[in-house]
């Protein structure tokens, strides 16, 4: 079924964060198992298999739609440290939120609900999962401190 290009070129535009953040998780997981905090290490790994499959969302609604997947990832930024890691993640999750609100308001506006629907969903993904996870544990890291913390991810 033909989409509005306006849509596909917006869930197009979404592709390449929802890749970048797979690939960001990835990283830092593998970092956090690395270091011998396997607990970390568990959950940021299921982040990447979820920021996965947000990405197969898009892609498989753009094909769809009848457009051309755009696999150009945006770029991302890699931590140094628990706290640089965790702090680069959240970023990412404050943008990923922003970008999502914006398509579910031109959704709207272009009459495609279905779309918008999967846009609230990975929204909904980002704001009470993700980025909820992600501020939980910096008010941790204030609470108990970090040797603490790096303690309770072991
Ligand atoms: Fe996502
Ligand atoms: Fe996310």
């Amino acid at each position: 079924m033909r989409g509005n290009p306006e849509v596909v070129d917006y869930l197009n535009m979404l592709i390449g964060g929802e890749l970048a953040a797979r690939d960001q998780y990835l990283i830092h997981s593998r970092m956090y198992e690395d270091w011998g905090l396997s607990k970390i290490f568990e959950r940021i790994d299921h982040e990447s298999q979820e920021e996965g499959s947000h990405a197969d969302a898009l892609i498989r609604r753009v094909l769809f739609l009848e457009g051309t997947p755009n696999m150009n990832r945006d770029d991302i930024e890699v931590g140094t440290d628990v706290v640089t890691c965790l702090k680069a993640d959240l970023a990412l999750e404050y943008h990923v939120r922003e970008k999502l609100a914006q398509g579910v308001k031109l959704c709207e506006e272009k009459g495609d609900y279905v779309t918008r629907d999967m846009l609230r969903q990975q929204m909904s993904d980002t704001e009470e999962d993700h980025t909820y996870w992600l501020e939980k544990q910096m008010r941790l890291i204030e609470l108990i401190g970090l040797p603490n913390y790096i303690q309770s991810q072991m």
